[in-house]
């Protein structure tokens, strides 16, 4: 498919440029935007600028949105063709330092459904690949989520990001935060939703996601065998603004639902 061939190209193209900038962090311009630790980086707003003009030079006409430049409202014709990206999701972890657990999401979609997709993890050398119907691959190996089945032998994520969702979040995630064997929050949305579908960890939950964190992410799951829906489990709509969401591997998905849903 060749929007596939553009996303993969795209991000592989764009993960040196990132991992030179994050070495050289300290001289990356850095704005607050709605609060202190809701951040965009200079270097966020390049990957976008290079993607929108290769995707203007492939595919005039299609439709784009993404997280920064004023462009995230869904395309007047939500059928239409349209591309899904954070430029780079875990800001906050690229201008700290941390882990280093970021990534380039691009998402192809039409018909309203994720037809391609890929996330980039530049510093880790890794890009995680799916198409609708073909599969998931992580630099290439096919990918599969786990069969782990046991809730207290599960790994899994639950994010925390605005301060306005914690109360919200934490009355909703007490069961899982009790009964799961093992907890993480990595401060990257793309990366959570990889690690599911490569089995590394059985389900990244959070409670008010964007399409651009997820456009990419619920394909390589679903691609990979795992599951992906709403807190009410209720299907994943992109072009419905921020949405709740449990995504993890089929074994699990209806236990840790029924927990998020008793609450
Ligand atoms: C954020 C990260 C974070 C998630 C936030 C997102 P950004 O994206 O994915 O893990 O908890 O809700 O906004 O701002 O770093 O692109
Ligand atoms: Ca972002
Ligand atoms: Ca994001």
């Amino acid at each position: 498919m060749k929007e596939l061939a553009f996303i993969e190209n795209m991000l592989n193209d764009l993960a040196p440029f990132v991992r030179d900038q994050y070495a050289n962090r300290q001289h990356v311009d850095v704005s607050r935007k709605t609060s202190p630790t809701d951040l965009v980086t200079a270097v966020d707003i390049e990957v976008q600028r290079r993607t929108m003009e290769r995707l203007d030079a492939a595919f005039p006409g299609d439709a784009l949105m993404a997280e920064e430049l004023n462009m995230t409202d869904p395309p007047a014709d939500l059928n239409a063709r349209c591309w899904v990206m954070d430029p780079i999701d875990g800001t906050g972890n690229f201008v700290r330092g941390l882990f280093p657990m970021f990534g380039i999401s691009l998402a192809f979609v039409q018909g309203g459904k994720v037809l391609a997709g890929a996330v980039s993890l530049p510093v880790l050398d890794l890009l995680f690949v799916a198409e609708k119907g073909g599969g998931a691959f992580r630099n290439g190996a096919r990918m599969k989520v786990s069969d782990i089945d046991a809730v207290e032998a599960a790994r899994i994520e639950i994010e925390f990001s605005s301060r306005a969702l914690r109360e919200r979040t934490i009355c909703a995630v007490r069961p899982l935060f009790l009964n799961t064997g093992n907890l993480r929050a990595h401060g990257s949305a793309v990366a959570g939703l990889c690690s599911v579908a490569n089995g590394d960890m059985e389900a990244y939950v959070h409670a008010a996601l964007s399409p651009w964190d997820y456009a990419a992410g619920i394909l390589i799951i679903e691609e990979a065998g795992g599951v992906v829906t709403r807190w009410d489990g209720g299907p994943i709509r992109l072009f419905d603004g921020k949405t709740t969401l449990l995504a993890s591997n089929k074994a699990l998905h209806a236990r840790f639902l029924a927990s998020l849903t008793n609450s």
